[in-house]
């Protein structure tokens, strides 16, 4: 992803994030449900097919694609390990716990589904505030220089990086439904539209709310027994993918583009106008 941000900013002087975003959440999410990677820059008629599916509900394309990928795992089947996908794991079920087949494809499909925009949006939501608010991305870059330094960012970091957890609660406070924050009274909340990652640093005055499901002031995920199950990837891969990219890059706007923090509410709530801004290249990429 970094690379292809570099060379599109090299080529346009401006990079249009969210293709970048779509590609890699997808990957992502078949890296972790079906074990595949795919490299969507390349043709690949599979890579297509699933890109297409996801903007429609061709239900039984869906059943034939991931009916394939399940096959391909029972012929190799073997026992769980770290290497190990979400698809090992469901048919490694057995007795009251084994599903059909039907509901193997439909809890695949939701994760795809489910996974896949998500992670994407909210990162783009998260880099459009830190473009507008190049103070917060300032802070954010001297945290990635004090933690990270020069070697390459790994989720590992992401527990050390206490602004980049504040920036992704703050963007998801203003910008994701469902969020209640209407019990935020008192003074860290005075100011409710403006954008202030230090609300949720308890060092620096503010307030330390979980956003798991378990603090029904902040619930992006929702919360109780229909809560996000990808709750956890979904915050390590936002985490992982902002600290990459601000770290690599410090993010300008671009004043024939401004950026435009208008609402559409689709699957979940996004950018009306997709964020384009500059990438200005900080560090080489050749560690990442
Ligand atoms: C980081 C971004 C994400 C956000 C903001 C988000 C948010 C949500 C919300 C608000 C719900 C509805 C909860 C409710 O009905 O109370 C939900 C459900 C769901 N999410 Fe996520 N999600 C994210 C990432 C993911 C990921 C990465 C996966 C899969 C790997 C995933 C899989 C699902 C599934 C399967 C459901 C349906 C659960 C059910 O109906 O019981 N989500 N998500």
């Amino acid at each position: 992803m970094l690379r292809a941000i570099l060379s599109e900013q090299t080529l346009n002087g401006i990079v249009l994030l969210r293709k970048h975003l779509q590609a890699a959440a997808l990957n992502n999410i078949m890296g972790t449900v079906f074990g595949k990677r795919y490299d969507l820059t390349k043709c690949n008629a599979e890579a297509r097919e699933l890109q297409e599916m996801r903007c429609s509900t061709l239900v039984p394309r869906v059943k034939n694609l991931v009916k394939k990928i399940i096959e391909e795992h029972r012929n190799q089947s073997q026992k769980l390990s770290d290497s190990s996908d979400f698809i090992d794991v469901l048919l490694s079920l057995d007795g009251t716990d084994m599903l059909c087949e039907d509901d193997t494809v439909a809890v695949l499909w939701e994760m795809i589904f489910r996974g896949t925009d998500t992670t994407g949006l909210l990162t783009e939501w998260v880099m459009a505030e830190l473009v507008l608010n190049p103070d917060s991305q300032t802070q954010l870059h001297q945290e990635l220089d004090l933690v990270v330094g020069d070697k390459t960012v790994t989720d590992a970091d992401v527990a050390k990086l206490p602004y980049l957890q504040a920036v992704i609660k703050e963007t998801l406070r203003v910008h994701c439904t469902p969020t209640w924050f209407t019990s935020f009274l008192g003074k860290t909340f005075l100011v409710p539209l403006v954008f202030k990652p230090e609300r949720f640093m308890r060092s620096l005055g503010g307030v330390d709310v979980k956003v798991r499901g378990g603090d029904l002031r902040l619930a992006p995920f929702g919360a109780g027994r229909r809560v996000c199950p990808g709750k956890n990837l979904g915050l390590v891969t936002v985490s992982l993918w902002v600290a990459k990219l601000v770290h690599h890059f410090e993010w300008v706007r671009d004043p024939m583009n401004p950026v435009d923090l208008t609402e559409v509410l689709k699957l979940s709530s996004e950018m009306k106008n997709p964020l384009c801004a500059k990438a200005i290249p900080r560090r080489c990429l050749h560690t990442s």
